[in-house]
């Protein structure tokens, strides 16, 4: 499977911070926007990404995150001339999605919990049709809603409903069969001028072949867009970092743990980092045994008599 992350758009909700500086490159925490959704894709398994962007910001994200090399991934650049929607990602990526299937995130938003890495690699390992996620949110009026039946598949998907069906928020990932490629393209722009994603996930309803995993409370999931949510992911990562001395989208350990690079090119890219928890974190790792705790409930305690 293959992966794009868009990163382009106008941010106007972060005007004026936004006025020179692109969305996705603003701090969360200790590290760029960027590093959370390329985290999750590589915490799904994909290794070849896309990255598209406006054609001022482009540069810039090439200059950050380069090859991918040091990360044993292949990263490629696309610019989107025009913000004209999500759905474009699948026309502009069409060369590089070439065969395969395809995961799209968006550059402003974070996915993170315990086992969300065990439900990404399941969801790259897609056969037919297309995966979205629904999130359980208080007040579902601002985001795509999505209503499911007893077995996960969406039965109906609507766009900034006034009276929602379901609490379920659709989250900025989306993992789609090949098919995608050629229902972007018959898709027309909506009312405001848009190829919506939702008409994506529609077309993909209708034929039956759209699933929805919902997310538990388990799982926190921030759009970034807004300064308010900007800063609520901001403490969010702050808070699990500090108190428990681990990294939230961390590259090179997650690059590490999938076995796409070495011990000692984690040591080599730890040296760029200084003294930063980051730098120090990915000394610890190269360091330390990595314990999975997969043996935890297979012990005597847990054992009939
Ligand atoms: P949005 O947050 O919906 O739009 P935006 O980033 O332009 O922000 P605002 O509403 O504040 O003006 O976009 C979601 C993500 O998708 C974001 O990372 C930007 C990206 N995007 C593109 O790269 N190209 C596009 O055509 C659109 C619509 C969005």
């Amino acid at each position: 499977m293959k992966g794009i992350i868009l990163a382009g758009g106008s941010a106007t909700r972060l005007y004026p911070i936004t006025l020179a500086v692109s969305k996705q490159m603003l701090p969360v925490y200790d590290k760029p926007m960027i590093y959370y959704p390329l985290s999750t894709l590589m915490m799904a398994g994909i290794r070849d990404v896309l990255i598209i962007s406006t054609p001022v910001h482009l540069p810039a994200f090439e200059s950050l995150l380069g090859d991918g090399s040091q990360y044993g991934m292949n990263l490629q650049y696309k610019v989107q001339e025009k913000p004209v929607g999500l759905a474009d990602a699948f026309i502009l990526g069409e060369e590089f999605i070439g065969d395969d299937n395809v995961a799209l995130i968006l550059g402003d938003n974070m996915i993170y919990g315990s086992r969300i890495e065990r439900i990404l690699k399941a969801s790259s390992n897609l056969k037919k049709g297309g995966i979205i996620f629904g999130y359980k949110v208080a007040d579902p009026t601002s985001y795509g809603v999505v209503e499911i039946d007893d077995k996960g598949k969406a039965i109906s998907i609507e766009e900034k409903p006034k009276e929602p069906k379901s609490d379920l928020a659709v989250p900025g990932i989306y993992f789609y069969d090949n098919q995608v490629v050629k229902i972007a393209k018959s898709i027309k722009p909506s009312a405001r001028g848009e190829l919506e994603i939702t008409d994506v996930n529609k077309v993909y309803m209708e034929k039956g072949q759209l699933q929805v995993i919902p997310l538990g409370s388990g799982y926190a999931w921030f759009d970034t867009g807004s300064a308010d949510r900007l800063s609520d992911a901001s403490d969010y990562v702050k808070a699990i970092e500090l108190r428990q001395g681990t990294q939230i989208a961390c590259l090179e350990e997650i690059s590490y743990k999938n076995d796409w690079i070495s011990k000692e090119d984690v040591l080599k890219n730890a040296k760029k980092y200084g003294k930063t928890l980051y730098g120090k974190y990915l000394k610890k790792i190269a360091d330390e045994e990595v314990k999975s705790y997969s043996k935890i409930f297979d012990n005597e305690l847990f054992k009939k008599q």
